[in-house]
């Protein structure tokens, strides 16, 4: 059935990346390093969820820095991320994102666009953005989670579509998050070692440990490295009906550095443990799921159509 979205697709698609491909190798490459991490941790654990995987071995710790280190278009988004992560950038880049005239979409004419703008540039080994969104629901649904998380599996990627609405690059994107405005992570970070030309680096006040902010302020109060998941966050915040644990599933899911190294547990509070918990009962079906076999959108539509009416409005301001 052909999409109804008032602007041509054509008008969203970047000359830069007309196809989305760039976009799509990098998203890919900095997913890979955490699906890495996971098959690496699971092994250790005894977890065989991932038999046969390239890292079970006595040397799975060793074999995953080494694919870190030799991973170089990674490094290259890093060094560009952790570089233009910056108080001001994040001030700025909240500000101009709804302030520019903004489209109104369904959430699954969102997902179509997302899949037209990004064609997957290995269609035989990497699901689509669809297909990864789909995954991730229906690895949910089989364990029989809530539909409000059926949902929010559905619909976290969603904020990709910031690429093509006017974002500066993939770095401000995709990737993991970090907090800006105080001390970056020495090392529960990925590539640690590149923040060396951010300027807030060098910032009297962001340089410090509590930086702007006050110890066991909460993360509700800290600014996030802006990217995919602070969009939608915003978006399901003022415009969906998902309960809190959705939002924090949303809003934290790259924020690796807290979620899973625990880096920032000084501005925790009570909330957070709730947010924790929330957060990490979503991983799994992120990561895991890309190993799933390929669902098809069109025999899954009508169902996750139900879903996303119990919890948004028809139309969504993007
Ligand atoms: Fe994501
Ligand atoms: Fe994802």
């Amino acid at each position: 059935m052909p999409i109804a979205i008032p602007t041509p697709v054509e008008a969203f698609a970047r000359a830069d990346d007309p196809k989305g491909r760039k976009f799509d190798e990098i998203s890919d490459a900095v997913d890979d390093i955490n699906v890495a991490q996971l098959k690496s941790s699971a092994h250790a654990d005894g977890d065989n969820a991932y038999d046969n995987s390239a890292f079970d071995s006595e040397k799975d710790k060793e074999t995953f820095r080494q694919f870190v280190d030799s991973n170089e278009s990674s490094r290259r988004f890093y060094i560009e991320q952790h570089t233009k992560q910056t108080v001001e950038f994040n001030v700025e880049a909240r500000r101009k994102v709804f302030e520019t005239a903004r489209t109104s979409m369904s959430v699954w004419e969102a997902m179509e666009l997302l899949n037209t703008l990004v064609d997957a540039s290995d269609p035989d080994t990497s699901a689509t953005q669809i297909q990864h969104l789909l995954q991730t629901a229906e690895a949910m649904r089989k364990d029989g989670k809530p539909e409000w998380m059926q949902v929010t599996g559905l619909v976290h990627d969603l904020g990709k579509l910031l690429y093509f609405f006017g974002s500066d690059g993939q770095w401000d994107v995709v990737g993991d998050t970090f907090v800006v405005g105080c001390q970056f992570p020495t090392d529960k970070i990925v590539y640690p070692d590149t923040f060396g030309e951010n300027p807030d680096l060098h910032h009297e006040v962001y340089s410090t440990k509590f930086g702007m902010y006050k110890p066991n302020c909460g993360l509700e109060n800290v600014m996030i490295s802006w990217g995919h998941d602070e969009y939608l966050y915003l978006i399901c915040k003022e415009q969906s009906s998902l309960p809190q644990a959705a939002l924090h599933m949303i809003r934290y899911h790259s924020f690796y550095p807290w979620h899973r190294e625990r880096a920032y547990t000084y501005f925790e509070n009570e909330a957070d443990k709730q947010a924790l918990k929330d957060v990490l009962a979503f991983n799994p079906y992120d990561l895991y799921s890309k190993s799933d076999s390929l669902p098809d959108p069109v025999a899954l539509r009508p169902y996750y159509e139900g879903l996303i009416a119990k919890f948004f409005p028809e139309k969504i301001k993007w």
